[in-house]
């Protein structure tokens, strides 16, 4: 179906599309989401062909509140915790599901994704609607997620009726996605939240989900998150002469390099803070690929807190991993 895409704040209208079945673009604290009605198949096998996204990577659920999170899922001591403390928030749980969730939301797995996010337009919306949200980030499958409505709208323009304006988003990185393993806490995907912060909270620590042979969460594929430009990672200054000649672009953390042109850089946190850097991260890959570069650098930041996230984002983006 064709729409005439508009972008606006009235959440009326993202929710009488709600209703109705379609799929709006949401504002959330992390991206923006593509969201239909989570417990309609219908609305949410939408969401996958308008994304063009592999029918085997499930999505996760939005709610405004705890009690409507009892209705999706099975709660463990270590669950309670991290949902008292860090809900709403930049934290996605995976945990066992009840039969009201469609299968094609957790794509035929047992467990379903959830999350009650931080946004105050979105949770109000999400109060008008007596069903949970199934959103993906807003982009075309393999693309950068969209931090802004504007985003939503250059890359699903005519796909979708209503992108909801919630301005830019506050974190600007994904969740960080936990589940439960032999009653063990892994990360499924370095998001918002360090896990950290995570640790603390449930005494205890949290190992990474690597298990090459079984794709738990596509998330964990590496083509992902790309811009169109090649981009790779550098460690320093001197790694540029790999390419030299070229008209390159720079992403760098809080330093602008000597040697190439200020114009050709875009400093992500002259703070220092990486939480300003993550903010700013999307929205900086957009632009650098928009500005027909032969080439887009990034500096690698520091490996802690939210870093991980960071950096984990700049390694799915590279371009020689794409295709592995
Ligand atoms: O911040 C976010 O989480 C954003 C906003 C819109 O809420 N959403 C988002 O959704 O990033 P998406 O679909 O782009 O990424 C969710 C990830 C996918 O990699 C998916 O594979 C994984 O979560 N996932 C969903 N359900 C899962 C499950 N039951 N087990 C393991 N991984 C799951
Ligand atoms: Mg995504």
């Amino acid at each position: 179906m064709q729409f005439d895409t508009k972008v606006g704040t009235d959440i009326e209208e993202a929710a009488f599309w709600l209703k109705k079945g379609e799929v709006v673009g949401i504002p959330t604290e992390t991206v923006y989401g593509l969201a239909a009605n989570g417990l309609s198949a219908d609305a949410v096998a939408k969401i996958y062909s308008i994304k063009n996204r592999p029918s085997f990577n499930p999505l996760i659920l939005h709610v405004a509140d705890e009690n409507r999170l009892h209705d999706l899922i099975m709660q463990n001591e270590m669950a309670k915790t991290l949902i008292h403390s860090c809900m709403p928030g930049p934290l996605t749980l995976v945990l066992p599901r009840k039969s009201i969730v469609p299968d094609i939301v957790t794509a035929g797995l047992d467990t379903v994704g959830v999350r009650m996010p931080n946004h105050e337009t979105t949770r109000t919306l999400l109060k008008k609607l007596d069903f949970p949200l199934a959103a993906p980030s807003a982009n075309p499958s393999g693309y950068v997620s969209p931090t802004m409505a504007e985003h939503v709208a250059e890359n699903l323009a005519g796909k979708i009726p209503y992108v909801l304006d919630g301005g830019t988003c506050t974190v600007g990185i994904e969740s960080t996605i936990i589940g439960f393993e032999n009653e063990q806490p892994v990360c499924y995907r370095h998001g918002g939240l360090a896990i950290e912060v995570l640790e603390k909270l449930i005494h205890q620590s949290i190992h990474e989900h690597i298990q090459p042979d079984v794709l738990h969460s596509p998330g964990q594929m590496k083509s992902h998150y790309a811009t169109t430009t090649p981009l790779f990672i550098i460690q320093n200054e001197k790694d540029i002469k790999q390419w030299d000649g070229m008209h390159i672009g720079c992403l760098v953390f809080n330093q602008f390099l000597a040697e190439v042109p200020k114009e050709n850089q875009w400093m992500l946190a002259s703070d220092g803070d990486l939480h300003t850097a993550a903010k700013h991260l999307f929205q900086a890959m957009r632009e650098m690929d928009a500005r027909g570069y032969d080439v887009i650098l990034a500096l690698g930041v520091e490996n802690n807190g939210i870093g991980y996230a960071i950096n984990d984002r700049l390694h799915r983006a590279q371009h020689h991993l794409k295709n592995d």
